[in-house]
């Protein structure tokens, strides 16, 4: 376990600590990190796909209006992490593809999730994303809102020139689940007498279904078959649930600086996620009732007290638990993909899909 630069693909040259997480599986189970020391084979094995799809996401973010061209350089000149396209592509690579539509389509799911990003930080009225102030904070809400909207429909327009129906179909699905979602966490906000199912369809839908979309459409562009297919999209429902878990969890154990977004946005915004959820379940009437009281008024002044609760009642570690549950998941749907390297590669990601710090 120790502190490892650049774990997930960023194109810039940013820095940032990453927790490898420890072994998970137990000897008997089919598929193993057996590398540990090596950490970015993702990473390394995705390089030149990454490359392409950078450049692909640059000359497709083009448009007439030149407000337009400002705000979605400067979101996307921030970096991010870019998971959902590297899923894909490791995806198409196990199975043997190697057309180019790969990259348009990696592409095409990073300016979904970047629509999505746009649209998240005006409903949350986040000030910090990608360690810069948001697109909403730099140029308000209304250009934050529309430029979202360009880049789902850049984003459609690039899927339909892969002329494949079954793609337009898999996308067409996910971006009407992921708004669902965002609704029902709306209707979610300040409310703490949400159960965790309530709590886990919020994140399978705003999160989990671009993953999945993601993975899934690895295998739709290498012409897997259905069975190999919905173990691919398995993979990316869990490893997407999990990681939206540890980013619920960093939301209370994480640093702004290195999240690059603003620690306890989730409280002041009265968001029930699982870390609250747990504390209040295992904690004393007291504390039950500091914390209710908070989410119900978004007291993110309280966030002292509720960092030391959460922590203490095991809610951190048992999130972070729920996550290795879901990453278990996922190697069980891997063992359905043919043993190379590009499944070892997304094996490991979904292992520091827990052990990230941002
Ligand atoms: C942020 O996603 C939104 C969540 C689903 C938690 P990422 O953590 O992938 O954001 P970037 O793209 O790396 O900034
Ligand atoms: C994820 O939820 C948002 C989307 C899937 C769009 P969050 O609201 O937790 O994401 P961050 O923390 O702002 O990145
Ligand atoms: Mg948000
Ligand atoms: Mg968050």
């Amino acid at each position: 376990m120790g502190a490892l630069s650049a774990s997930f693909y960023n194109p810039l040259p940013v820095t940032f600590a990453v927790r490898v997480a420890p072994r998970l599986c137990p000897s008997d189970r089919p598929l193993r990190v057996t590398d540990t020391s090596t950490p970015a084979l993702y990473r390394s094995l995705s390089a030149d796909d990454m490359a392409a799809v950078d450049q692909v996401i640059h000359q497709r973010l083009s448009s007439r209006i030149a407000l337009v061209n400002q705000i979605s350089h400067y979101i996307v000149q921030a970096g991010g992490k870019r998971v959902r396209p590297m899923l894909l592509l490791l995806i198409a690579r196990a199975l043997g593809c190697d057309s180019t539509e790969r990259h348009e389509l990696a592409a095409v799911v990073e300016f979904i999730h970047t629509a999505t990003l746009l649209h998240d930080d005006v409903v949350d009225e986040s000030d910090l994303r990608r360690g810069r102030k948001t697109a909403n904070a730099m140029f308000g809400n209304a250009a934050s809102v529309l430029v979202g909207d360009f880049l789902y429909s850049r984003a459609f327009q690039m899927m339909v020139s892969t002329n494949r129906l079954r793609v337009m179909a898999v996308l067409a699905e996910a971006t009407n689940v992921i708004a669902e979602g965002e609704v029902l966490q709306l209707m979610n906000m300040h409310d703490p007498d949400i159960s965790v199912d309530d709590y886990l369809r919020v994140i399978e839908y705003k999160t989990a279904k671009l993953f999945e979309a993601s993975a899934r459409l690895g295998a739709v562009i290498s012409d897997a078959s259905p069975e190999v297919e919905e173990a691919c999209a398995g993979y990316g429902r869990t490893v997407g649930t999990a990681f939206q878990l540890i980013d619920d969890l960093l939301d209370y154990e994480g640093t702004t600086a290195e999240l690059g977004k603003n620690i306890g946005d989730d409280l002041r915004e009265g968001k029930p996620t699982l870390p609250l959820l747990v504390a209040m379940q295992r904690g004393t009437p007291a504390q039950r009732e500091l914390i209710r009281h908070a989410i119900e008024h978004g007291e993110v002044e309280k966030m002292p007290e509720i960092v030391a609760i959460v922590r203490d009642t095991g809610a951190l570690e048992a999130t972070r638990e729920a996550a290795r549950e879901q990453v278990q998941r996922a190697q069980a749907h891997l063992a359905l993909l043919p043993d190379t390297p590009w499944r070892q590669a997304l094996l490991q990601l979904s292992f520091d899909s827990i052990g990230r710090s941002n």
